[in-house]
């Protein structure tokens, strides 16, 4: 049903080289031509790859988002990249805050914020990911320590061009989906921190093409971010092709 634009984007996360990029590719492109104009599509690839992707793209459907992108323009800050150098490849999305950044490379959501702004700053549509873990779900503290995430990572934002992925970190990679309607009551709840009801709010988390479907039935889902399953054009394609 959704609220705001739908939206479904791949995360590759550390996944594929050039040539294999380009062979998805080609199996995307061939699976999405019947694709609902309203669907936006957006594959956030490595960065290695977002210029090979970017020159046969050539405006078309499918849109390209980068996994990360730092808050100076330039500067002493090994491994990073920044805004500039993003938009130069015809970049358009980047995911920011995510649960793997934040558990590995010691991501906060200060950093998460500045990262935000930044992507604004450029014209990048940021996809702050928000979600928590087991542990502080069994103990009942989703909601609070999601509003937390978003209270943190949201100021100064311009929510206007804005994308919030709501992402249980138990049910990355695990095969363990949140139930739709759970995640839906979750969403709604994230909803009611914003202060532009039309961002678009997605789901994260073992997205297949066997749930998709009941996931997008939900009243407040207004897409997905999909990591294993967008590895693989044709499920990637189902899943963009959700009914
Ligand atoms: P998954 O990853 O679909 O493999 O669970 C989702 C994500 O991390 O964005």
């Amino acid at each position: 049903m959704a609220v705001g634009k739908i939206i479904i984007a791949g995360n590759w996360k550390m996944h594929k080289t050039q040539a294999e990029a380009l062979e998805f590719l080609t199996v995307l492109k061939s699976n999405v031509e019947e694709t609902d104009e309203a669907r936006e599509i957006v594959l956030c690839v490595p960065f290695t790859a977002l210029s090979i992707l970017s020159k046969s793209l050539h405006g078309g459907k499918v849109r390209l988002g980068a996994q990360n992108v730092h808050w100076e323009d330039q500067g002493a800050y090994t491994g990073e990249i920044s805004g500039p150098m993003l938009t130069e490849l015809g970049v358009d999305y980047v995911v920011i805050g995510h649960s793997e950044r934040r558990q590995y490379f010691g991501e906060t959501d200060e950093t998460a914020n500045l990262r935000v702004i930044t992507a604004q700053r450029h014209g990048l549509t940021p996809i702050l990911c928000v979600g928590e873990t087991k542990q502080q779900r069994d103990a009942g503290e989703a909601e609070s320590v999601i509003i937390n995430q978003l209270q943190k990572g949201l100021v100064d934002v311009d929510q206007s061009k804005l994308v919030i992925a709501y992402e249980p970190i138990w049910a990355i990679g695990t095969g363990d989906t949140c139930d739709a309607e759970e995640a839906n009551r979750i969403i709604k709840v994230i909803r009611e921190q914003l202060s532009n009801q039309k961002v678009t709010i997605q789901y994260g988390g073992s997205v297949k093409p066997n749930n998709i479907d009941e996931i997008m039935k939900q009243s407040d889902i207004d897409g997905a971010l999909v990591g294993g399953a967008s590895l693989d054009p044709v499920n990637f394609a189902r899943i963009v092709n959700y009914q």
